[in-house]
């Protein structure tokens, strides 16, 4: 690589693009799929509780919480807690177990997570954010530690250039702001000109996160704000195709086209395989259902598929109905 594209600490990456951290999503059978495509990119596992973490490493049998699959790296690990030396020993534990990076999560707006001071919440209290990020970088030194930030707890209460400040004062590296306040979950519409106010504000390289959906719009917003990076978090729900083709976009101007339906088909048979390999029968099939409603949106009898791959129990079934619907689509025997 000569010149990176994007720089987070020691951290070089060829691709301005980066993958969100999403609970439910970001697996790591997602993220072997996404790496079909892109091996450049930066993808983000969801969240970590670090009180969980601490808790795994009083198991008697040393197993490790969590061991990153080459495969899948470059891959950043999330953190979600409020303890300061908690989130030094579980930022460690992140960091030998492989991160490329690791980030605090300063946006999770869920009830569950805000009441314990936790995910969003600590816009609220920027002296205890600082305390965390300091533990988190002494912990792991030689690993760049980051965040990501909504605008703030609501319209009353937007201070991003101040976290973003105090942040870059701590020692991160890089900051990812989803231009929403915690108050406007995902409704309403991503502040780009607030991200860009952050922009201005920090040194360190800012990530642009909030409605990208295409990579036209992806790389337009970011040359616009000033970002040195781009995040995509729904916009690639069902679309692992969405990374590396706007990284191609940015790097060469060439929009490459949409995958066929019968690809996208395909793809998400092989994304049920992985994930009911990794998490079994019982709990695969159930979460398989939405990965499929999101890779067949839009396509030909997608609500008749939808239904009946939601009436399967087995991946024996799961498997058969997506298959016979390849074979229509396609015309021709599916690679089962
Ligand atoms: C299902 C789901 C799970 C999410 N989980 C996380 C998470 O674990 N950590 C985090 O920082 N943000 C999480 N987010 C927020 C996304 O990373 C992203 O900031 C947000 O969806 C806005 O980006 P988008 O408009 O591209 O979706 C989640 C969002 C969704 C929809």
């Amino acid at each position: 690589m000569t010149e990176p594209i994007l720089k987070i600490g020691s951290l070089e990456l060829d691709s301005p693009v980066i993958l969100a951290p999403m609970c439910g999503v970001c697996d790591v059978p997602y993220i072997k799929l996404m790496r079909r495509y892109d091996q450049e990119s930066l993808a983000f596992h969801e969240m970590f509780s670090a009180v969980g973490l601490l808790n795994w490493g009083r198991r008697k049998d040393n197993a490790p919480a969590f061991r990153i699959p080459e495969e899948v790296k470059p891959l950043g690990l999330q953190l979600f807690g409020h303890d300061p030396d908690a989130m030094g020993k579980a930022a460690r534990i992140l960091a030998d177990a492989g991160a490329a990076v690791i980030d605090l999560n300063l946006g999770c707006p869920v009830p569950k997570i805000t009441k314990g001071c936790d995910g969003s919440a600590l816009l609220k209290d920027t002296s205890l954010l600082r305390e965390i990020l300091k533990s988190m970088i002494r912990a792991v030194p030689e690993r760049p530690v980051t965040i990501k930030m909504r605008l703030g707890w609501d319209d009353d209460h937007r201070n991003h250039v101040e976290v973003a400040k105090i942040a870059e004062d701590a020692g991160v590296a890089a900051i990812t702001v989803h231009g929403r306040t915690r108050s406007q979950m995902y409704s309403g519409s991503a502040d780009w000109e607030a991200i860009a106010e952050v922009v201005q504000a920090v040194s360190v390289p800012v990530i642009g996160n909030g409605d990208l959906y295409d990579p036209i719009t992806a790389v337009n917003r970011l040359k616009e704000s000033g970002c040195k990076g781009v995040m995509f978090g729904r916009g690639a729900q069902g679309n692992p195709w969405i990374i590396s083709r706007t990284a191609h976009y940015f790097k060469t101007g060439e929009l490459l086209p949409e995958p066929s339906d019968v690809e996208r088909l395909q793809v998400a048979l092989d994304h049920c395989k992985l994930l009911i390999a990794e998490k079994g029968e019982k709990t695969g099939v159930p979460e398989c259902r939405k990965h499929v409603a999101w890779y067949t949106k839009g396509i030909h009898a997608s609500a008749e598929l939808r239904h009946r791959v939601n009436q399967t129990q087995t991946r024996e079934a799961l498997v058969e109905v997506i298959t016979s619907c390849i074979e229509t689509l396609s015309g021709s025997p599916a690679l089962a």
